[in-house]
């Protein structure tokens, strides 16, 4: 399977036009690709009741995980209000859950895009490994 960076950012992208995002209008685009070649979007949604929050990074890990699909072997985010938007704590943990090894691909506009594996964002994470030893 190619991975074609720069769609994939493209896809992230144009979920980012869907964000629900009210109360920060700061929209946000995930595209994820599995090892079967398909690609799943999330976009961050919004709620009166702040801490709600969904962001699009998670948003995209749920609907993969809802919809069947492969194994995570990328994921690209895109926020038009922050080129390149680093995801956040709790994304990163939640995307270590599915694959550590996964390749995060952060659009940078114009400029390349920041590429790195999941594991230099989340160096040590946790995951079922740690429960085993436990
Ligand atoms: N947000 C994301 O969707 N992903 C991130 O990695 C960073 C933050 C969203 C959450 C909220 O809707 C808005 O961006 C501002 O924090």
């Amino acid at each position: 399977m190619i991975l074609d960076r720069l769609a994939l950012i493209q896809t992230a992208r144009e979920a980012a036009r869907r964000a629900y995002v009210p109360y920060s209008h700061f929209p946000v685009g995930a595209a994820i690709l599995t090892d079967r070649g398909e690609i799943i979007t999330g976009c961050n949604v919004e709620n009166a009741s702040y801490p709600l929050t969904l962001c699009a990074e998670r948003t995209a890990m749920a609907t993969a995980v809802a919809q069947g699909a492969g194994r995570v072997v990328a994921i690209a985010v895109s926020a038009p209000k922050a080129q390149p938007c680093s995801p956040c704590g709790a994304c990163r943990q939640v995307l270590y859950e599915f694959n550590p090894d996964m390749e995060v691909i952060l659009d940078a506009g114009d400029a390349d895009p920041l590429i790195l594996p999941l594991t230099e964002l989340l160096p040590l994470g946790f995951n079922h490994l740690s429960l085993e030893k436990a």
